[in-house]
């Protein structure tokens, strides 16, 4: 089941983007003194190399905040101007309230509505797609929208199959209506904007990757405790092939829907997970892998975060320029997983 989008014009569009990643840097060698693995493994099997880790005491909604600012600084607009901050992460600062609570705190946004997408690696595509619809029904003007994630915390550090593939860090976009002006720019220019998204989630997948207990089914004991099960358990090899199979069909159903052709693709900017997931499906898009916007090797897999932050490292070393076409896309637990096209 998917939820489509598919405007003649685009409503709304990318007005500033910004990120965040936590100062300290755990390399696959400091790995090696943790779990029985080697550089060599984690960089030939997933094109990692090295992970941002949050301080002690640094929290989610911290990096959170710290990206927003940075995407309201780009945009050139200020707290004042927002109508909506979406959160898009699974490792909030506690169960209640909301992340985006204590975002919207932290930025100082008053009685600005803040609220959480749980949608794993996918939530930034998803809030994206929802800013999308609040900005096209005239309900909100400026949206924030913000993936991140602090994976860390969530981790078994004794198992090698999950802890020596993520990291911890935030990403965030500006979305406005697609009809305003940045500065500098001219009317002469074709429409910035989101010109697809699609979201999709199969339940039926979702043992794949979870943290099975912490939640109202299993609550915290000494057994959960004991087992790590308040930690990410994950199939990597269905993941996998789930990532593979579905990040190409919902590419091409987003192109489709955006119509354009991958011909008119300046950038692919996906879900940084491994390197070989994003080869197949650059392979199977016949669309090359110089033309995907790559840093994983910097950050590991950062969730929802990951889109976001790859995407505000293009726009700031000027390989993604205004007018430009790019296509997104993430899959993660759930499974759900989301693709959009979008102009510069
Ligand atoms: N270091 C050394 N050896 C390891 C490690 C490690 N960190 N992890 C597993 N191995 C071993 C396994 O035990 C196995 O050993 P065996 O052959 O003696 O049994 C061997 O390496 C191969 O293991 P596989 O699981 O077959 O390795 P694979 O090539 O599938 O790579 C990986 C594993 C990297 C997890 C891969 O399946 C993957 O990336 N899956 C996607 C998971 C993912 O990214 N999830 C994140 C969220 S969802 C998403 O973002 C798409």
């Amino acid at each position: 089941m998917a939820l489509l989008s598919t405007p003649v014009e685009p409503n709304s569009r990318i007005l500033g983007t910004g990120s965040y990643a936590p100062a300290r840097v755990m390399s696959n060698a400091e790995l090696e003194k943790l779990v029985d693995t080697s550089d060599q493994w984690i960089s030939t099997r997933t094109g990692i190399r090295r992970r941002h880790i949050a301080a002690d005491g640094e929290t989610t909604s911290d990096m959170a905040a710290a990206a927003g600012r940075r995407a309201l600084e780009a945009a050139g607009l200020n707290v004042a101007d927002l109508d909506l901050v979406i959160v898009g992460t699974v490792t909030p600062d506690r169960p209640i309230p909301s992340c985006a609570a204590a975002v919207q705190r932290k930025l100082g946004a008053a009685d600005v509505p803040a609220f959480d997408i749980a949608a794993a690696c996918a939530g930034f595509i998803y809030g994206l797609t929802i800013a999308d619809q609040f900005i096209a029904t005239g309900t909100a003007r400026c949206v924030l929208v913000i993936g991140v994630e602090l994976l860390s915390r969530a981790l078994n550090w004794k198992d090698r199959q999950t802890c020596v593939l993520f990291g911890d860090g935030a990403g965030a976009v500006v979305l406005g209506p697609s009809s305003l002006m940045r500065p500098g720019e001219s009317e002469g220019v074709r429409r910035a904007g989101i010109l697809s998204s699609l979201i999709f989630t199969d339940g039926s997948l979702a043992d794949a990757l979870k943290i099975p207990a912490g939640g109202t089914a299993r609550p915290v004991d000494a057994e959960v405790l004991r087992e790590s099960a308040n930690k990410v358990h994950m199939d990597g090899q269905d993941v996998f092939r789930t990532a593979v199979k579905q990040l190409t069909a919902s590419s091409a159903q987003a192109l489709k829907a955006s119509g354009l052709t991958s011909r008119d693709l300046d950038w692919v900017v996906p879900h940084q997970a491994n390197i070989r997931i994003i080869s197949q499906v650059a392979q199977r898009l016949g669309f090359p892998l110089e033309k995907f916007v790559l840093d994983l090797d910097e950050y590991g897999n950062t969730s929802s975060a990951s889109i976001p932050i790859a995407l505000d490292e293009g726009v700031r070393d000027g390989r993604i320029k205004p007018g430009q076409h790019v296509l997104m896309c993430a899959l993660g637990a759930g499974i759900s997983w989301g693709a959009a096209v979008v102009r510069m």
